[in-house]
């Protein structure tokens, strides 16, 4: 059975530090250290695990997942509003496509609507097919902005050596959308004027050295056509997999 519930104390952070490097594969330069868990903890963020009780004796031990979140304001038409900035979402290989992942979400969701807080965001890789298909289509998260090469160079594994280009991610926690996806209730039909496609093989071509350029050019050729449409006012509002298996981000005007 798994436990979805806050971390607590210094050895289930650490364990999410663990679970950072065994899923990032990050170097030393790029790694969130356990201060900076406990930080978000007592600031007003959130670090969330997954925890699998049959695995370990003790509960750091047995932590297969974890969502961590920082405070942020936003300057809004009302003044300066607080909101959560999601920074890693991580589930251990043998644990993923179990709803975890989504569950960890749908926890920070319920944890900051709990203290008021109804906005929430994080960027992600615009060619990661399946965080995508998460963030867009199960969680009904929107997107408009888009950062050329946000955090620069990253020795992440996922990353490939390719600029970090990210997808601005947000979550409008108490939108009809947001709690009709919750429900698993059909999300109102909205008018989708461009797709934008990120091929299967994506991943693939990352991976190898000798294929990586293919996935530099739709990383390029994909960034411009997120720029154009986003300054038309468009915005990403569904994403789908097609017949082949590609990722389709589907977008138009927000209503
Ligand atoms: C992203 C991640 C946290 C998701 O965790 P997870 O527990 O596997 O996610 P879930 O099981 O809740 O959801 C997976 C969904 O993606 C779908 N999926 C799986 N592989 C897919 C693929 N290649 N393409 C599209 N969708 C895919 C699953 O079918 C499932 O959808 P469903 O609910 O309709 O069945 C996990 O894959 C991970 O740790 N990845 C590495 C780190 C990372 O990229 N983190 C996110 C960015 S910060």
């Amino acid at each position: 059975m798994i436990e979805i519930r806050s971390c607590d104390g210094f050895d289930e952070l650490e364990a999410c530090v663990q679970l950072q490097i065994e899923t990032w594969g990050y170097d030393e330069s790029d790694i969130i250290p356990r201060k900076t868990f406990l930080l978000a903890t007592k600031i007003g963020g959130q670090v969330i695990g997954a925890f699998d009780s049959e695995i370990g004796a003790n509960s750091a031990q047995t932590l297969v997942g974890f969502a961590m979140s920082l405070p942020g304001i936003k300057q809004t038409q009302n003044g300066p509003q607080p909101y959560l900035h999601s920074h890693m979402l991580a589930v251990r290989i043998s644990y993923r496509n179990r709803g975890l992942g989504a569950q960890l979400k749908w926890e920070q969701r319920r944890e900051a609507l709990y203290r008021g807080i109804r906005h929430m965001e994080w960027t992600f890789d615009p060619l990661e097919i399946k965080n995508a298909f998460i963030n867009i289509h199960r969680l009904g998260a929107i997107c408009r902005e888009y950062r050329a090469n946000f955090y620069g160079v990253s020795s992440s594994r996922l990353q490939g050596g390719l600029p970090t280009d990210r997808l601005l991610a947000e979550w409008e926690l108490d939108s009809p959308r947001v709690e009709a996806l919750l429900a698993r209730r059909p999300a109102a039909a909205r008018t989708i004027e461009e797709r934008i496609l990120v091929p299967d093989s994506i991943e693939k071509w990352k991976a190898g050295e000798a294929t990586r350029h293919r996935a530099f050019d739709v990383q390029l050729e994909n960034r411009q056509k997120f720029q154009k449409a986003f300054s038309r006012g468009l915005a990403v509002l569904d994403f789908s997999l097609d017949a082949e298996g590609n990722g389709v981000y589907e977008l138009g005007p927000l209503s």
